[in-house]
């Protein structure tokens, strides 16, 4: 007779402690949707999640969302160091404290998720070799797009391509700003009020007004792209503040939207690569310039997919915090032990291989269209002088409209060119600065025809 088996003792499941550094925007939100959807991510995963606690600068201050006070902390220590965390989130922003917090939580290998841009552009590098160096994991999906899985794509579903374009709407804020401006005619400034209510802008707004904010994200590609950490000083970085609800009206006359956008772009004939942030004048019919309000759309060129465009909510609570709990999933099947590993040393060499066979491109290297907006003086010969330095330059134009401003004695001029080099357009401009008659410096912007 078979003796009776004991009954097999069951599997406790893996316990997932999580900790928040930064309870804003962002960490509210991960917390809000972690805390809904536990109980359905534990059962899929086999995993017990606890929520151990947040970290903020002032733990009386009134937030949307309510936890226990005994949870919230002022020390980032006290998330990091307790040993049932092993997952942070670092949702404080900034680039001193945050690198701090994030190379502490490293060294003890454990994982850090972020949704910081600024930090991973300025200390991506140091942040990479510590992760390769101790055995955690980093993870930064959020820091992006907000909630469209670009860095996933690039990773992963798009691994096969080399890519001679990356083009986008990349900061919600400016295109929050901008569409807005364009369909309800708001000015600036209210619009931008309601930007900071949502919670699209930075706590330092002028990262995005100023065209910085999609700098950072743009060098995050091309790092994931070519394997280069592009400096800001080989960059085109310039942001919204200087477009008019008037030029919106003219890019209009033209056939065009204005966008604020992200260009990078490999040659790879020549070897060389170009990266730019600028407001941008798009087709009205292509992809892009349809993106509207905080929705970014990018554009991805490969050589083997061609070109694929994902557009989404580029900002916000719940957008980011969807792309941050994405991350913590793919942290939760690495400590389960799924061969998962983003970042590792053979990832890091192959970076740095590819991105040692690209320079980026001087100005006499890139070329482009551009709409140019004057105003003038009504005097005879005035436009005259604009076209003469416009042919000294060798810079041809396409198209021109010209408007009365009445009751003044100025008009203002506008006018596209056919595709020419950035150092051309720069003498150029030097020369319309020193002309009586031009009351202002022109506006340029680009113009960018994107594959669709
Ligand atoms: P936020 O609303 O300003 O929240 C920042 C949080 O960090 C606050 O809770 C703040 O505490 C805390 N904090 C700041 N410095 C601290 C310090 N030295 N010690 C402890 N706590 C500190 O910012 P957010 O919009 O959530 O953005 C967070 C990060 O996500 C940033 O890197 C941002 O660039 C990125 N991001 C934001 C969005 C978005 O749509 N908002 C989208 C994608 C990525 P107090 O509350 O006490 O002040
Ligand atoms: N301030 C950023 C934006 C948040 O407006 O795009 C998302 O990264």
């Amino acid at each position: 007779m078979r003796k009776p088996q004991k009954p097999q003792q069951a599997q406790q499941p893996l316990k997932i402690g999580l900790g928040i550094i930064g309870f804003g925007t962002v960490g509210q939100g991960v917390w809000k949707h972690l805390s809904a959807s536990k109980k359905a991510m534990e059962s899929r995963m086999g995993v017990k999640i606890e929520l151990i606690g947040v970290c903020v600068r002032d733990p009386e201050k009134k937030r949307g969302v309510q936890i226990p006070r005994t949870q919230i902390h002022t020390d980032p220590g006290a998330i990091i160091d307790d040993p049932r965390v092993n997952i942070i989130c670092e949702l404080m922003g900034g680039t001193t404290t945050a690198l701090d917090v994030t190379l502490r939580a490293l060294h003890q290998g454990k994982v850090v998720i972020s949704a910081n841009k600024a930090l991973i552009c300025e200390h991506g590098a140091r942040i990479f070799a510590a992760v390769s160096k101790h055995g955690g994991q980093y993870l930064f999906e959020a820091s992006v797009a907000g909630g469209v899985p670009i860095i996933k794509s690039l990773r992963e579903g798009l691994v096969a391509n080399r890519f001679s374009e990356i083009a986008g709407i990349i900061n919600g804020t400016c295109n929050y700003l901008l569409t807005r401006m364009e369909k309800e005619g708001l000015a600036y400034e209210t619009v931008l009020r309601d930007a900071r209510r949502l919670g699209y802008v930075e706590a330092d707004e002028s990262l995005d007004l100023d065209g910085v904010d999609a700098y950072h994200k743009a060098v995050i590609l091309a790092f994931l792209a070519h394997g280069k950490w592009v400096p800001r000083a080989s960059t085109l970085v310039e942001g919204i503040r200087a477009v008019t609800l008037e030029d919106i009206q003219r890019a209009r006359d033209f056939g065009y939207r204005i966008k604020h956008l992200a260009v990078i772009r490999r040659n790879f004939a020549k070897g060389h690569m170009t990266l730019g942030v600028y407001p941008a004048l798009i087709p009205l019919d292509k992809v892009l310039a349809r993106v509207d309000g905080v929705y970014n759309g990018i554009s991805l060129t490969g050589d083997v997919v061609g070109t694929t465009t994902l557009v989404g909510r580029g900002a916000g609570q719940d957008a980011t915090a969807s792309a941050v709990i994405g991350d913590i999933v793919d942290a939760i099947r690495a400590l389960k032990g799924a061969a998962f590993k983003f970042l590792t040393q053979a990832d890091l060499d192959s970076y740095s291989a590819l991105g040692s066979t690209v320079r980026m491109a001087g100005l006499d290297e890139i070329q482009t269209s551009f709409y140019l907006r004057f105003r003038l003086r009504d005097k005879h010969g005035v436009s005259a002088e604009v076209y003469r330095i416009l042919a000294e330059e060798k810079i041809s134009v396409s198209r021109v409209i010209q408007y009365e401003n009445p009751g003044t004695r100025e008009g203002t001029h506008t006018l596209s060119t056919y595709p020419v080099t950035e150092a051309a357009m720069e003498n150029a401009l030097r020369k319309f600065r020193k002309i009586r008659t031009v009351l202002e410096p022109p506006l340029v912007l680009r113009i960018f025809n994107p594959e669709n």
